[in-house]
């Protein structure tokens, strides 16, 4: 793990409020590099289920929308929204395949008790600091017997990382969003306790993780540092020579490693209504 103890105290920031605002110049080239590295494991989760045309399905921090995308291609007869606290970078109506769209704060808004027969959200609970508590709020928008699919951000693979410049700078990024916005960067691997605890039955997990290089997860792990740059510098102790010859690293071909893992996560919603 590395040295948090130079970290300050946590602040009041919140995820978009400076670091990964939306309103960044490059803000939508990194969530589009995401969304390249992770679309194709989410789909295949996401295409094992029971799906239905007719399913209502609700997908929270969507993002750019690649998977309310995917999954208004695939309920054709049901009804997708996408929430996101941020939607500027949500395609116009032209571009959506039939999803709504709706600027929702998932820590803070909601939508009625048994609304959705699946639920999906993608590396958003972990940058939320009431993450438990909201989770357990949003099973309560399944109807019976319906789905919360949560895959979220995993520091795992970047602790047994066998290239100590990589190693040292990834896990201070991690320590750097947590100082900043409250990201907890393990938090994921405790998912199925989480999801249990909100009264879903059925709970399972796996794990994926893709390597840095020249492909879209390296292009969004350095866009990524770019933005706590100066974090990394001043609260971090990583040098300029450490922090470019990183980003060569991650970007670059000299490199194959794995960057943040995602620990992907689900549970069912009983034949009655989730009320705890
Ligand atoms: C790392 S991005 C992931 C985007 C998308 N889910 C994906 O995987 O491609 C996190 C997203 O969660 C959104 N978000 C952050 N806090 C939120 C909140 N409180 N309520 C709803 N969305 C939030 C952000 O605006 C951002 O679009």
């Amino acid at each position: 793990m590395t040295d948090t103890s130079s970290a300050p105290a946590p602040s009041e920031e919140v995820y978009g409020e400076h670091v990964f605002s939306h309103l960044r110049p490059d803000e939508a080239e990194r969530l589009e590099a995401l969304a390249h590295a992770l679309d194709e494991n989410t789909f295949q989760r996401l295409g094992r289920l029971p799906l239905r045309e007719d399913w209502h399905c609700l997908e929270i921090g969507a993002g750019l929308g690649t998977t309310a995308r995917w999954l208004a291609a695939r309920c054709p007869r049901g009804r997708v929204v996408a929430t996101d606290i941020d939607t500027r970078l949500f395609p116009d109506l032209d571009g959506r395949n039939g999803w709504e769209a709706r600027e929702h704060d998932v820590t803070r808004d909601e939508f009625p008790t048994g609304s959705f027969d699946l639920i999906h959200a993608r590396w958003v609970f972990s940058h939320l600091r009431s993450r438990d508590a909201d989770l357990a709020r949003v099973a309560r928008w399944l109807k019976p017997g319906g789905w919360l699919v949560v895959e979220d951000l995993a520091q795992f693979p970047l602790e047994s990382s066998p290239n100590p410049l990589y190693r040292k700078v990834s896990l201070a990024m991690c320590a750097a969003v947590q100082a900043r916005i409250g990201t907890d960067c393990t938090w994921a691997r405790d998912l199925p306790r989480v999801l249990a605890a909100a009264g879903l039955t059925a709970v399972g997990m796996e794990a994926s993780a893709s390597s840095v290089g020249p492909g879209p997860m390296g292009r969004f792990w350095r866009l990524s540092a770019e933005q706590l740059r100066s974090d990394l510098q001043d609260l971090f102790r990583i040098t300029p020579a450490e922090l470019d010859r990183f980003l060569t690293q991650v970007s670059g071909g000299e490199l194959t490693d794995l960057c943040l893992g995602t620990v992907a996560a689900w549970g069912r919603a009983p034949a009655q209504p989730v009320v705890a």
